[in-house]
């Protein structure tokens, strides 16, 4: 086994007013075993807490209110009872030196009706996603969601505000605003999903208002540097939705907007998320440059692509999704160069404890405080 205890990606790194252990992520991962009344399990805090050794945690995304849920058995922070159970979580990780961020979650068009008893899931436009949702009752057939009224956008607004307020609650550390993979944000801002013609459709000004007055409102409770936000401008799933057509000059807006804002960091999906690194016409670099703060970067990364990145100037961070599943001590094994075991994909979303907080480490089951 190669020992990489001096590479650069596994040095501290301060991350605004926070010193990391490492400049390795855990990225967001959705593994659906909350409850129906979006609560996490109490061994969620194991999960988490075992893998508290990366630099920062980026927790599952988590719906903002009941119109956000779009997926069966995924985590809310609106409830007292969601935030007493994400306080296990924030306190496990922090017994073990970890930093854990909330991810703030919108599905808009990407649900079921059967998730809103029966009301339909709302978008900026009526437009149909391709695909299935996932259901209590199983996977069922997108359908054509109901455009929001321009006056119906302050209270989501402030759904983001009262969340932001809820996860500072629950104890974590700070919030990153989903902003990515074709959800609620992304589908005002791309002109594929949005065909508003009032003030929150149209130009790139107009398509940006909603998510820029989100972050806004999210930044009001946090202050800017505990807040970060993830942007996927290739990404093309779930909903087979089309990327914008100009996402340069798209994304290039909205990051210098966010830049502005003084936000903590970008976290950018490059390439389709999961499934391939090409960039398909977006400038990665050039976003990086646009934005003040850090760089957090993601998709199929290993050790040696970062530490390629890195040596570039290209990224501050590196957001690991997958391989966090299966190896809960990720940071060691990159460190000592030990294998990696890899989670059969049935274990992903939903099993209770299976393949999700009984994976052990090199050194056995990590213990956990809660
Ligand atoms: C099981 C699973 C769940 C995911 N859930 C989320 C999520 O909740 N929020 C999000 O932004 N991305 C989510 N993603 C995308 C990952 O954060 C990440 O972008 C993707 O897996 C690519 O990184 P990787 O190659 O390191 O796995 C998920 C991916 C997987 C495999």
């Amino acid at each position: 086994m190669t020992d990489h205890t001096k590479s650069p990606v596994l040095q501290p790194f301060a991350l605004g007013d926070m010193q990391l252990a490492n400049r390795v992520v855990m990225a967001p991962l959705t593994r659906s075993r909350s409850s129906e009344e979006g609560v996490p399990p109490p061994f969620a805090a194991d999960y988490y807490g075992q893998r508290a050794e990366a630099g920062l945690i980026i927790s599952e995304a988590t719906n903002i209110s009941p119109q956000a849920r779009g997926y069966a058995l995924t985590p809310g922070i609106w409830t007292d009872a969601q935030v007493e159970s994400w306080q296990r979580v924030t306190r496990a990780v922090h017994r073990r030196n970890g930093r854990i961020f909330l991810q703030l979650w919108h599905t808009g068009r990407l649900s079921h009706p059967d998730l809103h008893g029966g009301a339909l899931p709302v978008a900026p436009s009526a437009i149909k996603p391709a695909g299935q949702a996932f259901t209590s009752s199983g996977l069922k057939d997108f359908v054509t969601p109901r455009a929001l009224e321009t006056d119906e956008i302050p209270a989501i607004v402030e759904d983001y505000r009262h969340a932001a307020k809820k996860a500072k609650e629950a104890g974590f550390d700070g919030v990153e605003v989903h902003s990515a993979n074709n959800y609620l944000l992304e589908q005002f801002i791309r002109d594929s999903t949005n065909r508003r013609t009032d003030c929150y459709g149209g130009s790139i000004e107009n398509r940006l208002r909603f998510p820029l007055e989100v972050v806004r409102a999210v930044v009001e409770v946090w202050g800017p540097q505990r807040v970060g936000i993830r942007i996927s401008p290739s990404t093309t799933m779930p909903g087979e939705s089309p990327m914008d057509s100009n996402p340069m000059a798209t994304y290039g807006t909205y990051v210098d907007a966010l830049s502005q804002t003084g936000l903590l960091y970008i976290h950018c999906i490059e390439g389709t998320t999961q499934l391939s690194r090409d960039p398909a016409g977006v400038d990665f670099p050039a976003l990086r440059r646009r934005f003040r703060g850090a760089y957090m970067a993601n998709n199929q990364y290993t050790l040696a692509l970062a530490e390629e990145m890195l040596a570039a100037g290209k990224a501050d961070l590196f957001s690991f999704g997958r391989p966090f599943i299966a190896n809960p001590d990720l940071v060691f094994r990159l460190r000592t160069g030990a294998p990696l075991a890899e989670a059969p994909k049935e274990y992903w979303y939903g099993d209770g404890k299976t393949g999700y907080s009984d994976w052990p480490g090199m050194e056995g089951q990590i213990r956990v405080e809660v």
